[in-house]
């Protein structure tokens, strides 16, 4: 057998590329589709986790990068942008590293989890951080590349979608068919425009014949979709997804309707019972946004939205340990324990 070559390569023919480009790729993709006992045995429904922490660099942002990457060297500009919330940053700094380009991140100052800055460090990235949020950086972003020949990275850069719209392709190969109910986490609203896509597509296509309903989720202290408007203090725990205004609202909006979906909130404590829950029961580490996905399926589950007997992907977007500050905040009672050498069995209770 053949080593996976990478979202692009895997899926010929699905995710446009220039004539004669270099393919950028560190084998992003082919994440685990892991069943979740535990979720499924709560809900009644079959729960499957969508794996993206498995990525090269650790989230989901990978595959929109190999793609962006991949059309931004071939374009001869040496140098991309992009603003994050850290995971963004993290990936266009391996992937831009790995084609030799100059990388900049902008990113909100003291809102970024340390494992994604310290990514961005060592793959070389520039990194400004701005006085503000995630939406004023996009801001900045923008005008940068729009002013100078530098190529943006962003999700508003419609090659990372067609990159991101892989991980529907992968779930329905896997399924045979696409799942009845979607969840996933939205911040700047791109993945769930890129979900919506892939579906279509295969559905289009035949490959399938039915597409899921899209059930976005969002950290309550920063839900524009949720509300209706923009939110000009987003603020949560859950810093991947602290945004305020999506660049792909309008998208997002109609995924959920063409879907028959919805947007809904969870608060900061909801989230972090489905970060630990994950962790405990399920042996899956993630950060706090990815559990969003998780605590929306809880929510909807228990008030029938999702029927018991369905069958529900939830993406868990990001690695645990891109934030471990936020693991071990509360966890006192793990906090490691010394212990002299010939007391290690007494201080687990073994006899
Ligand atoms: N989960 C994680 C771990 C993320 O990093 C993001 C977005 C999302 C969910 C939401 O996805 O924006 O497509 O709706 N992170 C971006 C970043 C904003 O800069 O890394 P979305």
């Amino acid at each position: 057998t053949q080593a996976w070559p990478g979202i692009i390569e895997a899926y010929p023919g699905r995710i446009p590329i220039p004539d004669g480009a270099k393919v950028v790729t560190l084998g992003e993709g082919n994440t685990p589709l892991l069943p979740a006992p535990h979720l499924s045995e709560l809900t009644g429904c079959s729960v499957y986790l969508k794996v993206e922490g498995a990525n090269p660099t650790g989230s989901f942002k990978d595959r929109g990068m190999t793609v962006a990457i991949t059309h931004a060297l071939a374009s001869g500009l040496q140098a991309v942008i992009c603003a994050s919330t850290g995971n963004t940053s993290a990936s266009a700094a391996a992937y831009a590293a790995r084609a030799g380009l100059t990388c900049a991140v902008l990113v909100p100052q003291g809102k970024i989890a340390m494992g994604k800055l310290a990514q961005a460090v060592l793959h070389g990235a520039r990194i400004l951080q701005v006085d503000g949020n995630f939406d004023d950086c996009l801001e900045l972003a923008r005008k940068t590349a729009a002013d100078y020949p530098v190529t943006l990275v962003n999700s508003v850069n419609p090659v990372r979608i067609a990159g991101q719209k892989t991980a529907a392709f992968e779930i329905c190969d896997v399924l045979g068919e696409a799942p009845e109910f979607h969840c996933l986490p939205v911040g700047n609203a791109g993945n769930i425009t890129a979900y919506w896509a892939g579906y279509r597509e295969y559905a289009n296509d035949g490959v399938v014949k039915n597409t899921p309903r899209m059930f976005g989720f969002q950290a309550a202290g920063a839900a524009p979709l949720v509300l209706g408007e923009p939110v000009t203090e987003p603020d949560t725990i859950a810093t991947a997804i602290r945004i305020g205004s999506p660049a792909s609202w309008t998208a997002a909006v109609k995924a959920r309707d063409e879907s028959d979906g919805l947007f809904d909130a969870v608060t900061d404590e909801k989230i972090l019972e489905a970060y630990r829950l994950l962790a405990r029961k399920e042996g899956v580490f993630v950060e706090p946004a990815s559990a969003t996905s998780v605590a929306g399926l809880l929510r909807t589950a228990a008030d029938g939205r999702i029927p018991a007997g369905s069958t529900v992907v939830c993406t868990v977007t990001g690695h645990g340990l891109k934030d471990p500050a936020t693991a071990l905040e509360g966890n006192v009672e793990v906090e490691p324990l010394a212990v002299d050498p010939g007391a290690v069995a007494a201080a687990l209770d073994l006899r």
